[in-house]
C-alpha cells in the first residue's frame, strides 16, 4: 500500500517496516544505491532517513514541508545530490533545484546526477558569497541549507536577502558539533535560531533528528521580508 503523506512524499507499507519514498522523475536511475519499486505504473525511490536529514525530519514527524510540485528551491550544500535528488522528485519537472556546492569532487557527482534530472542546476560556488551565483539563480520559494559549517544561520540569512521571495521558507539542518564541539547542542541550536529571528525569520517548527542523526536539529522558518525589502 502507498500513502502520500506530503505533496510528492510517500510511505510504502509492505511486509517489513514502512519506507519513505519519492516518485522517480528519472525512471530506472538510482542516485545512491537506493531501492526502486514499481507500483501502479509509477516507479518509487526509497528514501533513506539515515542518509538524508530531510528524510530524517519527515520520519520524525515534520508537519510543514514547504516544497511542492513546481517549487523553486535554492539548495545550499548539495554534496553529491542524495537529498537534492529527492527534492528534485518532489518539485518535478515544473520545478527547479538550484544546487550549490563548493567541493569540486562532490560537484562532479552532482553534475552526473543532474544529467538525468533536468530540474537540477548544479552550481560550483561558496554559499557564503550569494552574489557570486546571482546570474544562475532567480527568486525562490524555499531555501534548503545543509552546509554543516559554523555560521550556517548567517549564511542562510545572507542567501535569503538575495533570493527568497515574500513569505518564503527556509529549512536549516543545524549540526551542533560543526559550530561548537564543546557546547550543549541545545545552546548551539538557540544561537542559530536567534540569528534566523534577527535576520527576519519566524521559527515555525524544530525537530531533533535522533536516532537518525546525533546532535542535529532541523528547523523550518518563514521569511517575514521579501528579497528586496
Ligand atoms: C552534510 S553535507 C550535505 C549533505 C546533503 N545535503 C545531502 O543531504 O545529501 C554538507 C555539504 O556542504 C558543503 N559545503 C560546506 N560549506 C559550504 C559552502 N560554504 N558553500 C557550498 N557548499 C558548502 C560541503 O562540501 C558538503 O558537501
Amino acid at each position: 500500500m502507498i500513502k502520500e503523506i506530503h505533496e510528492g512524499v510517500y510511505v510504502l507499507r509492505g511486509e517489513g517496516a514502512d519506507q519513505l519514498a519519492t516518485a522517480n522523475i528519472a525512471p530506472g536511475v538510482q542516485v545512491y544505491g537506493e531501492r526502486l519499486v514499481r507500483f501502479g505504473g509509477v516507479e518509487y525511490r526509497m528514501w533513506d532517513p539515515y542518509r538524508s536529514k530531510l528524510g530524517a525530519a519527515i520520519r520524525r514527524g515534520l508537519h510543514t514541508l514547504p516544497i511542492r510540485r513546481g517549487s523553486a528551491v535554492l539548495y545550499l550544500g548539495a554534496a553529491s545530490g542524495t537529498t537534492a535528488s529527492h527534492v528534485s522528485d518532489i518539485v518535478g519537472l515544473q520545478g527547479v533545484v538550484y544546487a550549490v556546492e563548493f567541493s569540486p569532487r562532490s560537484m562532479r557527482e552532482l553534475v552526473m546526477v543532474s544529467e538525468t534530472r533536468p530540474n537540477i542546476v548544479p552550481i560550483l560556488a561558496d554559499a557564503r558569497s550569494p552574489q557570486t551565483y546571482r546570474k544562475y539563480v532567480s527568486r525562490v520559494d524555499a531555501i534548503y541549507c545543509d552546509v554543516a559549517q559554523p555560521e550556517q544561520g548567517k549564511l542562510a540569512v545572507d542567501n535569503a536577502r538575495v533570493y527568497l521571495g515574500p513569505h518564503g521558507w527556509l529549512m536549516l539542518a543545524i549540526k551542533s558539533r560543526s559550530i561548537d564541539v564543546a557546547a550543549d547542542p541545545r545552546t548551539v541550536y538557540g544561537w542559530e535560531k536567534k540569528t534566523l529571528s534577527e535576520g527576519g525569520f519566524s521559527i515555525e517548527e524544530e525537530i531533533d533528528l535522533e536516532p537518525f542523526e546525533k546532535d542535529h536539529q532541523f528547523v523550518v522558518a518563514r521569511y517575514l521580508h521579501d528579497a528586496n525589502g
